[in-house]
């Protein structure tokens, strides 16, 4: 498997075997990061880290696995570069290549991420736009078969706004590889019907399943892994918050919903999560709606089949894999 000089922009992109090479690959470097073993090897080379949205488990994660690679990082922070305000993302795209040997970037567009990948004479690699979350999906696959021990055939149902990057996502990652997913939202939260078509094509190679349904029992009857996000994204306006909530609470990850899944069902969520009061938002939320959780309850954030540790730490093995296989390493 040779991934060296490849874009990591969605997994669309990508095969089956290439998804799962890199999925072993992390499993490797997690395995040397728990024992101790140096992977230091790439002295001399730098990356570019380009965020127009904050982050907390990107960045670190971006950082850490540089570091641990023997890279250096640059970031770049949403108010302090040029791109897109005094200069084009193509101008920026060629002054980075002429530093640095790859350029993470989170932002907006997928179509952004796209003109960079255009641009730039390096790897790519999206750190989340509107559209898709690649390096999530790693991370999430890689937790979900350290748990189960496989990924085929298991049934990942996503609750919440699936017309945005971690509903895409997960419906694209689970069509490629062979797994039965379930977006569980009202109507108009289901992804675009374009995309639907071309995973529906991927997951009829795969012997995957795409179902979209407004049926909570239905949808969530012996699921394998639970997956929601936040009811509005990062880039999102307030107003928003007031459709949301009334849409999506019923879609609320609560612990009935768990045991309709089964004794199985693990939980995941990309994090950060409005499971309490333990945020500003959170906080402002509750003074305006009176409501002490939202897109998932405390219980099950807390409960032991919640894997939101895990995943968030397999964020920074997965992505050491992409820049190391991208940057050829490997
Ligand atoms: N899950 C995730 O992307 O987290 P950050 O926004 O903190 O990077
Ligand atoms: N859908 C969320 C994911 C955060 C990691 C957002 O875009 O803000």
């Amino acid at each position: 498997m040779n991934l060296k000089g490849r874009d990591f922009l969605t997994l669309k992109d990508f095969t089956k075997e290439e998804i799962l090479y890199l999925l072993d690959l992390a499993a490797q470097y997690k395995e040397k990061k728990k024992r101790g073993i140096p992977t230091d090897t790439a002295h001399g080379k730098n990356i570019a880290l380009i965020f127009e949205k904050t982050s907390t488990r990107t960045r670190c994660a971006f950082e850490v696995a540089a570091h641990d690679l023997g890279i250096g990082t640059t970031y770049l922070d949403p108010s302090a570069s040029q791109i897109g305000k005094k200069e084009s993302i193509a101008d920026t795209a060629r002054v980075l290549t002429r530093m640095y040997e790859g350029i993470e970037y989170r932002g907006f567009g997928q179509k952004i991420v796209e003109e960079l990948a255009r641009y730039a004479d390096v790897p790519v690699w999206n750190g989340l736009t509107n559209e898709y979350h690649p390096t999530q999906m790693l991370a999430d696959m890689l937790t979900i078969r350290e748990h189960f021990g496989k990924l085929e055939g298991l049934k990942l149902v996503y609750l919440g706004d699936a017309r945005y990057n971690m509903g895409n996502s997960y419906m694209v990652t689970c069509a490629k590889l062979g797994m039965n997913f379930v977006a569980c939202a009202p109507e108009n939260y289901f992804p675009d019907a374009a995309l639907i078509g071309e995973c529906e094509r991927y997951a009829e190679e795969s012997s995957g399943t795409i179902t979209l349904t407004e049926n909570i029992t239905v949808g969530t009857r012996d699921a394998d892994v639970i997956c929601t996000d936040v009811w509005v994204s990062m880039g999102e306006p307030d107003e928003v918050w007031e459709e949301r909530i009334r849409d999506l609470t019923p879609y609320k990850v609560t612990k009935d919903v768990m045991e309709n899944a089964g004794s199985r069902a693990v939980f995941l969520h990309c994090l950060p999560s409005f499971h309490d009061l333990g945020t500003g938002i959170g906080k402002e939320i509750y003074e305006k709606y009176g409501i002490e959780d939202m897109e998932v309850t405390d219980e099950v954030f807390e409960s032991p089949e919640s894997l939101v540790f895990d995943e968030a730490e397999n964020r920074m093995h997965t992505i050491k894999a992409v820049i190391a296989a991208t940057m050829g390493m490997v």
